[in-house]
């Protein structure tokens, strides 16, 4: 059962907001209408249907808060008078936010951003090693030429905002927490704010202003890539940390409120991103408005209650209507309605979602609501240059203009930015020794232990004692990186080595340290093979998923290894050598690993423990005279699975039906964790679980890969046999092709390919991360898209796909496009065409491409992977 359909047996509310002001997104919540069906249902001749939904739904359905900061008057003229004397220009510099790879000092001197950033994995001087010497150096100089008034006219402080989301993760030597989903586990507030203190520690060391943190989504569909930024399931634990996060970071509002030692935090990502359909970053919510209320919503209550000042706008729609250009939530609902004084930033190009919006230019974000523009890419300048234009025609008006520029400065103002000395000369500014600190290091190890969830301990195996001899098994045993999870130095949390943590421990050296000690004997062997000699007495397996970071993490459902049950094999052979076996999972979400269970004695979930590693073995020994140091105190915040499928169960709210409560129905029930005491004739998992994978049959739908926008995780590219290159404009070229964006249907829905014919020129859609289709393949899919050719092609046109290791399957389609030469048509390839060895469904990296020797123009658009073929689909049999 999914949450979002828990919308009955709430009090009916008053509407109070008159119909013609709802914005069409509400509309389609109120009617539970499809965009299509809303076209019949005008909203001026509603159904009964509408009128019984109306009663419950409306703008009074949002708690109505009191903001935790009063109005300062006297602050309020001083933020008049600065915006009187600004110019048009000066005023949408402060809303545009570039990011530090496509910014020069010039730029800021000149233009004086209100802000910048540096997104996941960006450093300065794009050095992975980067010193605080060096993110230092880089805030000051960009500081010093936003106060430089030379050029600009203006000497507003710019501010800096970055992705800490576990820790001050893009820093060498950072101290890296557990991942939310481990914090949710531990449900420890008190702890939580300690961590976000900490972490606004280590920024401030660095010169940073501003925090992206923390993600109060509450995650309703673990298929999602980010599950693991979200605390829980429960929006009770969500809201409640938020407030501690949001009080640690910034101080209390009643205390050291922004003070030397405290950073600016952003909630988000407003609204719903926790709620998409079949957990599709990006994608859609269509719960009803209660449900965004009671559900989502609820980490923006926490957060504005302790004082946050900004809240980030949030990729996915609601009903369709990207969030982004969603003026009833953005402005009627987190502004007028919660009372949200701070400002509203856009997440990365957001704004560029927005129909008859780019990335280069959008007055429907400004006008919705969003106050900062996050730009990141060359983007910057023709935004504000568009921006600019757009204030002096009036599609963006002077007062809306000067709200978001009035919010903007109330924050600098709050945080003391005018008075504040400059970044390099801030207290804990350049104080090296407190990124990593000792005592920082033990909060984080803290955390790991509280994080940690025990489901399986048969015949009480656990705890161990440190005498033992103990493999070490297991490919995250001693690996740091992956151990860490997405967001850690780099965006994705992949390509880091051990010596790119230095002051971090793995789980297997934190086993060491313990074991040694105490005079027993740990072995490392990732693959868990042994010399003849070794007779472990016990064997602590640590494995699961690879770092990923956003779309990247999307999966279409929860079985681990899908296809490839290398550690299943492992935890068997271990087995079968009759050592008793502990499983230490690694996830950023929980997984069906029913299989995985029956072959462990005991089962942790570890979930994304950061760079403590010791934090696991503090837990799993006994000290050297048998006395449990640390019992577990995890217990779940999210649903475990019963079926690979059952990825929306999630504890019934209060208010659910007696029927929804009994409908939840998971492996093991939120709020489930064993600890030293339990009685293990209860326990829920033993050694019988269902392997049966196949028990429900997984229903595929149309997968968009490139329809009106290329859809995340791809990105389109263009190659000649010899090199590749990704697109960051609307224009590109090489040596074989030139590629610009046009308009088919609606703006930029369609790529025109112009092909030289002097040699061979590919375009497609690619992802390092390699996508699983196998649901598509083993169900007749068909590759489809929408194209047209200017001339008849003597050579052929290749249609292809490719998969990891650089194989791939491709069929001539010169022939059909030929046969209507200068019409768009729409063609449909079986998925069998491309399905011969070695191709691989399970590892796509890249689902679509055209490529040709010929001398012609090509244009195409809607390129899906169809779920069901169509009577014109080509099957290619032979
Ligand atoms: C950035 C991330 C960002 C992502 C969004 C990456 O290149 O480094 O910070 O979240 O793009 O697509
Ligand atoms: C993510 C945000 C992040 C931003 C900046 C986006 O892609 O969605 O969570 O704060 O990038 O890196």
């Amino acid at each position: 059962m999914n949450r979002n359909q828990v919308i009955n047996g709430l009090t009916p509310r008053q509407f109070t907001q008159p119909l013609s002001t709802l914005s069409l997104a509400v509309l389609l919540s109120i009617t539970g209408c499809s965009e299509s069906a809303h076209v019949e249902q005008a909203p001026n001749t509603p159904t009964v249907a509408v009128e019984d939904s109306v009663a419950k739904s409306g703008i009074d359905l949002w708690p109505a808060l009191t903001p935790a900061i009063a109005k300062d008057a006297a602050l309020e003229a001083k933020i008049a008078a600065l915006v009187a004397s600004m110019t048009v220009e000066q005023k949408v510099a402060q809303m545009i936010q570039p990011e530090i790879r496509d910014i020069t000092v010039e730029d800021m001197r000149k233009y004086g951003f209100g802000s910048y950033l540096n997104g996941g994995g960006a450093y300065p001087n794009n050095d992975k090693h980067a010193t605080p010497a060096d993110w230092i150096a880089l805030a000051e100089t960009l500081y010093q030429a936003s106060v430089d008034d030379s050029v600009d006219g203006i000497n507003i402080p710019t501010m800096w905002g970055t992705d800490a989301v576990h820790g001050h993760n893009n820093v060498i030597g950072a101290t890296l927490f557990p991942h939310n989903i481990g914090l949710g586990a531990a449900n420890n507030p008190k702890l939580i704010e300690q961590i976000a203190a900490i972490t606004a520690k280590e920024v401030m060391v660095t010169g940073i202003d501003w925090v992206f943190a923390p993600t109060v989504a509450v995650v309703q569909d673990d298929r999602w890539g980010r599950s693991y930024e979200g605390y829980s399931e429960d929006p009770t634990i969500v809201r409640d940390y938020s407030f501690a996060i949001v009080e640690g970071l910034q101080g209390a509002v009643s205390g050291d409120f922004l003070s030397d030692q405290r950073v600016l935090s952003t909630v988000k990502h407003f609204l719903g991103d926790g709620g998409t359909e079949k957990g599709i970053d990006q994608g859609d919510n269509i719960a009803s408005e209660q449900t965004l209320v009671d559900v989502h919503a609820q980490g923006y209550v926490g957060g504005l209650n302790a004082g946050a000042q900004s809240v980030m706008a949030s990729f996915n729609s609601w009903h369709g209507v990207k969030n982004h250009g969603n003026k009833y939530l953005l402005t009627d609902v987190l502004k007028d309605r919660m009372g949200f004084d701070g400002f509203v930033v856009g997440d990365w190009n957001g704004h560029g979602q927005i129909p008859g919006c780019t990335n280069e230019s959008c007055a429907q974000a400004a006008n919705a609501g969003l106050d900062i523009f996050m730009v990141p890419t060359a983007a910057w300048k023709p935004l504000f240059e568009n921006t600019v234009a757009q204030v002096n025609s009036g599609e963006i008006s002077q007062a809306r203009l000067d709200d978001a520029v009035s919010r903007i400065l109330r924050v600098k103002f709050r945080a003391g930015l005018f008075d504040k000395p400059s970044p390099a000369n801030r207290p804990l500014s350049g104080k090296t020794e407190l990124i990593g600190h000792a005592s920082h290091r033990e909060v984080a190890r803290q955390a790991v232990r509280e994080s940690l969830v025990l489901l399986k301990n048969n015949q009480n195996l656990l705890p161990l004692s440190p005498k033992l001899t103990v493999l070490v098994a297991g490919d995250a045993a001693d690996n740091i990186g992956k151990q860490s999870g997405g967001w850690t130095i780099t965006w994705q949390g992949t390509d880091n080595k051990n010596a790119d943590f230095p002051g971090a421990t793995s789980i297997y050296a934190g086993i060491e340290q313990v074991v040694k000690q105490a005079g027993g004997q740990a072995l490392l062997s990732p693959t868990g093979e042994l010399s003849a000699q070794q007779k472990p007495d016990v064997a602590i397996v640590v494995f699961g998923e690879e770092p990923y970071a956003e779309g990247n993490g999307d999966i279409d459902n929860l079985e681990y290894q899908r296809g490839d049950k290398r550690d299943l094999a492992l935890l068997k052979q271990l087995k079968a050598q009759g050592i008793p076996v502990v499983s230490v999972f690694i996830s950023g979400r929980p997984m069906w690993v029913n299989a995985e269970f029956n072959a462990s004695d005991a089962f942790v979930a570890a979930w994304l423990p950061g760079s403590e590693g010791q934090g696991i073995a503090d837990v799993l020994f006994t000290d050297a005279q048998g006395k449990v140091q640390h019992d577990f105190v995890g217990k779940l915040s999210f649903s475990w699975p019963a079926t690979p499928q059952q990825a929306t169960v999630n504890v019934p709210l209060q208010s659910a039906s007696a029927e929804q409560k009994a409908q939840y129905q998971p492996l093991i029930p939120f709020g489930y964790g064993l600890d030293y005491q339990s009685d293990m004739s209860k326990a829920l998992v033993l050694d019988n679980l269902s392997e049966d994978n196949l028990a429900a049959e997984q229903t595929i739908t149309d997968l968009a890969l490139f329809e009106r926008a290329v859809k995340s995780p791809w990105s389109m590219y263009i190659a000649t046999r010899e090199e590749r290159q990704g697109l960051s404009s609307s224009v590109a070229k090489n040596s074989a092709l030139t590629i610009r964006t046009m308009d088919r249907v609606v703006q930029e829905d369609a790529r025109f390919v112009s092909f030289n014919g002097s040699e061979q020129g590919v375009v497609g859609l690619i992802s390092n991360f390699p996508r699983d289709f196998r649901a598509y393949s083993n169900s007749d899919s068909a590759l489809s898209l929408s194209i047209k050719s200017s001339a008849l092609m003597q050579k052929p046109l290749w249609l292809g796909m490719a998969c990891e290791g650089d194989c791939r399957k491709q069929v001539d389609i010169a022939q059909q496009v030929n046969s209507k030469l200068g019409e768009w048509q729409a063609l449909s390839f079986s998925l069998a065409c491309f399905a011969d060895e070695p191709m691989d469904f399970g590892k796509i990296t890249m689902p679509f491409y055209l490529a040709t020797d010929a001398k012609v123009d090509i244009s195409f658009s809607d390129v899906v992977i169809q779920a069901q073929p169509s009577e014109n689909t080509i099957t290619c049999k032979k």
